[in-house]
């Protein structure tokens, strides 16, 4: 009996192994892979020979910015863009309106995501100083985790105090899920935007400089000393400080606390002193600031030794307005990333800069792993989802922006010369992108860790009967 997909003699690219194969999707599940001679026929055929098959793509961190926020983005038009990027499992934030910080919150977001986005979606939950008694019912309606802003960032989402954070985190840790930090320590940074704005500067640098490396030392450090304490597992989101990276080493190295970290593109590959360029300069302020020159070393090393744990690009769509006002005070943080990073990221490992077994751990199986997705997602094993991103290691391309899929076209890539591309994302058997085409219907549904046990609704007829 034929399946549903067979993608032919390509190289298969796990985060351990490489070798050629075949593999056969049926019923949106990995059914077979290896010689496609004991594989049953396909009812569609891809030929991958010459290319690169990979478990399919996540990037944890995505603001789609629905409910509430959607003339920045919606689930249609990010996840267009996350396909298109050859992402097929996308992790989105809370700072959204209403912010989700209870079930009600979660389940708007979810019903608007069903239907609408072409991507798989992992929802966070946000934790406040007044939402302490909402984050068990949140586990039990099966977000992925939690989101902590320590820093002042877009969307104004307050950040807990100690006393309300230790509390939460000792509601979690039993749950077993994970809470990611905005690692920026706030009374630090207002003092600094305060006089650096009573200074008169307005400049793209000031921005970087009103939120230094010790502000980042100083929120993490704190955040690593709460989780010790409560044995809360903790996530750092975003980051591109050295400093920040030296401490998590020395922290995953003394093995007490579950610390993970993520950086970004934008980290790895451009400087403070890129602010400089005008026509950059403002759309690049982002919370946490890119770092100065002298990061990138530790960041690519930290990637390759294992103690950076995953590349995402805190994907923050704003307006072309909100971005080109002239202050840099009045510029909004953040910009697109999740269509540009893959072939960001395949030009660097072109270069040698990382190995595709390396690239498939960080940009795959330890995302999944992280937030609990694994091996359903993240993995190629029997049985497990069948995402897949095939990539095309040889085709060239520049970044255009005219080329966003997103609401808003803005990049700080554009004229970027890549050499590596996603040619196929395939979520749970379905060919959503195929050489730039985006294929509907949108089947993108809601990811919840592995281990969730959906809770039954209360059946109406027995409590009737009881009466
Ligand atoms: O620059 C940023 N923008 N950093 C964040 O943490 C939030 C994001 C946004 O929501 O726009
Ligand atoms: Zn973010």
């Amino acid at each position: 009996m034929a399946i549903d997909l067979l993608i032919r003699n390509g190289t298969i690219v796990t985060s351990d192994a490489t070798f050629k194969a075949s593999v056969g999707i049926d019923k949106g599940k990995i059914v077979a892979i290896g010689e496609e001679m004991s594989i049953p026929e396909g009812r569609t055929v891809i030929n991958a020979r010459g290319l690169h098959v990979l478990p399919g793509l996540i990037d944890a961190h995505v603001h789609l910015r629905e409910p509430g926020v959607e003339y920045k983005e919606d689930f249609n038009t990010g996840s267009r863009a996350a396909v298109a990027g050859g992402i097929t499992t996308v992790v989105d934030m809370p700072n959204v309106i209403p912010p989700t910080a209870d079930v009600p919150a979660f389940n708007l977001k979810v019903s608007r995501l069903r239907g609408k986005s072409f991507v798989d979606i992992a929802v966070l939950a946000v934790v406040l100083n007044t939402n302490l008694k909402q984050l068990i019912p949140l586990h039990k309606a099966g977000v992925i985790g939690y989101k902590v802003f320590l820093g002042e960032t877009v969307g104004g989402i307050p950040a807990p105090d100690d006393g309300p954070l230790i509390e939460a985190w000792d509601i979690i840790a039993p749950t077993g899920r994970r809470t990611c930090i905005h690692g920026e320590h706030r009374p630090i940074t207002s003092h600094l935007i305060e006089k650096l704005k009573k200074e008169g500067r307005k400049d793209p640098l000031a921005h970087v400089d009103s939120r230094p490396p010790i502000s980042a030392v100083q929120a993490v450090m704190t955040a690593i000393n709460y989780c010790r304490l409560t044995g809360a597992k903790l996530h750092d989101l975003h980051e591109g400080c050295k400093e920040v990276i030296d401490m998590i080493r020395e922290t995953k190295e003394k093995g007490d606390v579950d610390v993970t970290v993520e950086t970004g593109p934008h980290y790895l590959l451009m400087t403070a002193e890129d602010m400089k360029k005008k026509k950059i300069g403002n759309m690049l302020r982002m919370n946490p600031p890119i770092r100065y020159k002298g990061h990138h070393d530790t960041l690519w090393k930290g990637l390759n030794d294992g103690t950076i744990d995953m590349i995402a690009t805190d994907h923050s769509p704003h307006t072309v307005r909100e971005k080109s006002r002239k202050s840099i005070w009045d510029i909004i943080p953040g910009f697109p990333g999740v269509q540009t990073n893959v072939p960001l990221i395949l030009s660097e490992v072109n270069k040698g800069r990382m190995s595709l077994n390396q690239y498939v751990r960080v940009q795959s199986e330890n995302p999944a792993k992280i937030w609990q997705m694994y091996p359903e997602k993240g993995s190629l094993q029997l049985g497990t989802d069948g995402d897949i991103t095939i990539v095309d290691m040889k085709k060239k391309g520049v970044i255009r922006t005219k080329d966003l899929l997103s609401k808003n076209k803005i990049t700080p890539w554009d004229g970027w010369k890549v050499q590596g591309m996603p040619v196929y994302t395939i979520i749970r058997g379905h060919v959503v992108m195929e050489n730039g085409k985006i294929n509907g219907p949108p089947i993108g549904d809601l990811v919840t860790p592995v281990d969730h046990k959906p809770v039954s609704k209360p059946k109406r007829a027995a409590s009737r009967k009881k009466k």
